[in-house]
């Protein structure tokens, strides 16, 4: 496995940029996902990454070789695409096998090759079968065994788990990442899905507009976002915009006074309030902290969801889910309600960053 560099790395087409000079370090083992909105260009980033397409400028390292201009079949990066793209009319190990048998090993080196791969996806019973009498999350292991099997330098996945459903979802996600750590692989993973992405990376990559917002873990990420847009992107999030008033106040534009910590600002000129869901405290009656109207109360299974209406704002609260005879349990719209955090949990951001 290598490290993989990217300098400065863009794209155009005609006019319109689809990645513009990124950079990005990911270190040998390392996982990272980029994760963005649709057309942020995650996908033409891989893709440059694994050789199928010629950059603009900029160049792509693994190690210290500069393998910019390295053809697709000479980089050895095994890729997991969104579709399985399996061929119908081989079996399991014949798929797994593909990719070997064109880099010229025989017929016995390959089938052991095929063997650990499909070993290491838990599969080696289903071998000999066709795709199609293979469900979406084996067929999806089959792809993993076959980007495995040339023993990559360097892994690549794109959206590897968006066609299945949610249970096998999480079960295939942890999975690859159990895989990706006990082999040590160097990985970018494309993602739109900000739990795909938290849950599994080592850091993560904003993107929005072919540019790089923030780049961190997912905790630096989730608690100390650099601006709206990043907050809003990793997880829910109270956005309103206003003011710093004082060293422990904030006020919103609409006039509410929402208390702060003087340590709160990722910046000088913060103009949004940024307030994760399940930081808020929730309390029927009582007249300590922001007073607010309930507007509606959803529940979620483990966690229940308030929506409170302040002054002319809307925050929403996430808390565990009450049990029966607990106060919370007897919420209903329209009931009063008071609202209150620690004063560190909100960090004031830019709306919008350079
Ligand atoms: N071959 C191409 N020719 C012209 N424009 C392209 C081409 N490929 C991608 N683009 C454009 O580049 C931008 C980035 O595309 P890209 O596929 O990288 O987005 P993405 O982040 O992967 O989005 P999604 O989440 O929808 O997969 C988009 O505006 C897209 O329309
Ligand atoms: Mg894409």
């Amino acid at each position: 496995m290598s490290r993989l560099s990217l300098e400065r790395l863009s794209k155009r087409f005609g006019t319109s940029v689809a990645v513009d000079e990124l950079d990005l370090t990911i270190q040998q083992g390392e996982l990272v996902a980029l994760l963005g909105p649709s057309g942020c260009g995650k996908t033409t980033t891989l893709r440059m990454v694994a050789g199928f397409l010629p950059p603009t400028s900029g160049r792509v390292l693994f190690d210290a070789e500069d393998v910019t201009r390295q053809p697709a079949y000479k980089r050895a990066t095994g890729m997991v695409f969104q579709s399985y793209a399996l061929f119908p009319h081989m079996t399991a190990a014949d798929n797994v096998g593909f990719g070997l048998e064109m880099r010229g090993l025989n017929a016995a080196e390959c089938k052991a090759r095929i063997d650990e791969a499909l070993k290491l996806v838990r599969l080696p019973h289903l071998a000999d079968r066709l795709p199609r009498q293979l469900s979406g999350g084996q067929q999806q292991r089959v792809a993993l065994a076959r980007a495995l099997v040339i023993n990559p330098r360097i892994f690549l996945l794109d959206e590897p788990l968006s066609n299945l459903d949610a249970k096998l979802r999480s079960e295939v996600r942890l999975e690859i990442r159990a895989l990706q750590q006990r082999l040590g692989l160097t990985t970018l993973m494309v993602t739109h899905d900000r739990e795909e992405a938290l849950t599994m990376a080592d850091r993560l990559v904003v993107m929005e507009g072919g540019r790089v917002r923030q780049i961190g873990t997912p905790q630096q990420l989730y608690d100390t976002p650099k601006d709206a847009f990043v907050a809003d992107f990793v997880g829910r999030c109270n956005i309103l915009s206003g003011r710093r008033e004082s060293e422990v106040q904030f006020r919103t534009d609409s006039g509410l006074a929402l208390p702060v910590d003087s340590m709160a600002d990722e910046c000088k000129d913060a103009d949004a309030f940024a307030l994760r869901p399940e930081r808020i405290t929730l309390l029927t009656g009582g007249t300590d902290g922001v007073q607010g109207r309930l507007k509606a109360v959803t529940y979620m299974g483990p966690q229940t969801e308030y929506v409170v209406a302040v002054g002319e704002e809307t925050l929403v609260v996430i808390r565990q889910t009450p049990g029966a005879g607990e106060p919370l349990a007897a919420l209903k719209p329209e009931d009063t309600v008071s609202l209150q955090w620690d004063r560190r949990a909100p960090r004031l951001v830019p709306q919008t960053s350079a």
